[in-house]
């Protein structure tokens, strides 16, 4: 399976600038052709525009979704909208909709079962606080929410799971390679519990803080599948040097 490079724009982008930096890295993955998939999740308002002008080329995903399909549900946004605007993918459980808007690892499930609905790929997050790996329940934490948030039904073809611990991220911290390492071995054993064989070839993200000068390190770790990237995703040259980075 082709590890994943995707970028988190987060509440950020809007306007001709930040339309034209699809078309900027779409120029510059045509030059330096990728050995990596890649993603883009933009606002809900540019996803549309973004998906028609990057088609073929690099898909477009979603930051979120609601559960329901449609519905009296002011100012959100199905899954069903997003696969109509054009996403292939749907980030759900980030640690700011945990942290911002209270979701637990249930509600986090059946937003990831309302993507599969709608025929997206689920990038389902998890991670620990400082204050939990700092008391050294890290492990425990991930298993947990692995178990939680991701459902019954859950294949390497619907869903990725996105290890992004909290201190890491938007903070220019993360965690040693080593650290990084045997997280991920252990994420892999949490998978194959809650998902069987599947749960061996799912793709495990690294997300926090991930730049172009950490990228190589990162991943090329056994059991990194690729990254979740935000800030350095809003500048294109950042965001290619790490794509460069996957290994073929
Ligand atoms: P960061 O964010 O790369 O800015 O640390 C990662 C994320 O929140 O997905």
């Amino acid at each position: 399976m082709r590890s994943l490079v995707a970028g988190n724009w987060k509440m950020n982008g809007a306007g001709e600038a930040d339309l034209a930096k699809f078309g900027a890295l779409k120029t510059a993955l045509a030059e330096t052709p990728p050995s990596c998939d890649v993603l883009v999740c933009p606002p809900a308002t540019m996803i549309a525009q973004a998906a028609w002008f990057t088609k073929g080329v690099f898909a477009i995903g979603g930051q979120d979704c609601h559960a329901q399909p449609s519905g009296a549900f002011t100012g959100d946004i199905s899954a069903e909208m997003l696969k109509a605007a054009g996403a292939s993918h749907v980030i759900v459980g980030h640690s700011e909709r945990r942290q911002y808007h209270g979701e637990k690892d249930a509600d986090v499930a059946a937003k990831a079962q309302a993507a599969w609905r709608a025929g997206l790929i689920a990038i389902i997050c998890i991670g620990e606080t400082l204050e939990e790996r700092e008391g050294g329940s890290a492990n425990s934490i991930c298993h947990s929410q692995v178990l939680g948030s991701i459902p019954d039904g859950a294949t390497a073809a619907n869903s990725v799971l996105a290890y992004e611990p909290v201190w890491a991220i938007g903070t220019g911290k993360t965690p040693s390679v080593d650290d990084i390492a045997a997280m991920h071995a252990h994420l892999r054993g949490c998978l194959k519990e809650r998902c069987g064989e599947e749960g061996g070839k799912m793709l495990i993200l690294y997300g926090g803080s991930v730049k172009p000068d950490n990228a190589a390190a990162i991943l090329s770790l056994p059991d990194v599948g690729g990254a979740l990237v935000g800030g350095a995703s809003l500048k294109v040259a950042d965001f290619m040097g790490i794509i460069s980075a996957a290994p073929a």
